[in-house]
């Protein structure tokens, strides 16, 4: 069964999504890490970000690995990294050049092979597994998501001010929405869950209750 999550930056996707995930025993592909881990490999190298072609080259020499909750490019593990503000800015070259996104969809779609997944990002249930048989569409308020943002940012001892983590969301919210290529939409056949004021338990309560009903059609 392929169980596909999307929705805006904040909305409490990531671990909604692995925990329900654990739950259900099904694997977790984390499909923002796989676009994050073109960037960060990209700024190391130097990359000049003007200079579409060769990222899609860079793109297509890494091995990226899912094996959750750990990121692993070619084989080292770089999920902090790949979650400082430099890299969550610097995404959107990967995340939207045509190019990349075409290998990361294949690659996702590889990924999910024989297996039962749910599988977390912005054009799942749209692009990637348009036939998936459970589609969420997980999203807040713009505030809500920028607080619970500021409050992860802090645990990971980064501390910039509220006012620029909204800034920042809003960016993306419009680049993920205006891109020609996977942008951040709500599938027809998506049911659409709005966090706002719910517990991270109540949240995975809601996205497993939503599963079980469909795996019962
Ligand atoms: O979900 P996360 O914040 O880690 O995603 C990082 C960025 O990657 C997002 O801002 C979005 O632009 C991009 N992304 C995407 N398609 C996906 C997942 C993420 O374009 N399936």
């Amino acid at each position: 069964m392929i169980v596909t999550i999307d929705g805006p930056a904040g909305a409490g996707k990531s671990s909604a999504a692995k925990a329900l995930a654990r739950r259900l025993g099904f694997k977790f592909l984390d499909t923002g890490a796989m676009y994050r881990a073109v960037a960060l490999v990209a700024i190391r190298r130097g990359h000049d970000f003007s200079q579409a072609q060769p990222l899609i080259e860079l793109a297509r020499g890494l091995n990226i690995e899912l094996a959750s909750p750990r990121v692993m490019v070619d084989g080292e593990d770089v999920s902090d990294a790949i979650r400082t503000l430099e890299i969550t800015s610097a995404t959107h070259y990967a995340a939207d050049n045509p190019g990349v996104r075409e290998l990361m969809v294949e690659r996702q779609r590889q990924m999910a092979l024989g297996a039962d997944v749910v599988t977390e990002g912005r054009d799942q249930g749209t692009v990637v597994f348009p036939e998936a048989e459970c589609k969420i569409f997980l999203t807040a308020s713009a505030e809500e998501r920028a607080s619970r943002r500021l409050g992860e940012l802090r645990r990971r001892g980064e501390h910039p001010s509220l006012e620029d983590v909204l800034e920042q969301q809003n960016q993306r919210d419009l680049r993920d929405s205006v891109r020609k290529c996977g942008p951040l939409k709500k599938a027809a056949d998506a049911i659409e869950v709005v966090t706002d004021g719910m517990t991270p338990d109540e949240v995975l309560a809601r996205l497993e209750a939503v599963v079980r009903s469909k795996m019962r059609h």
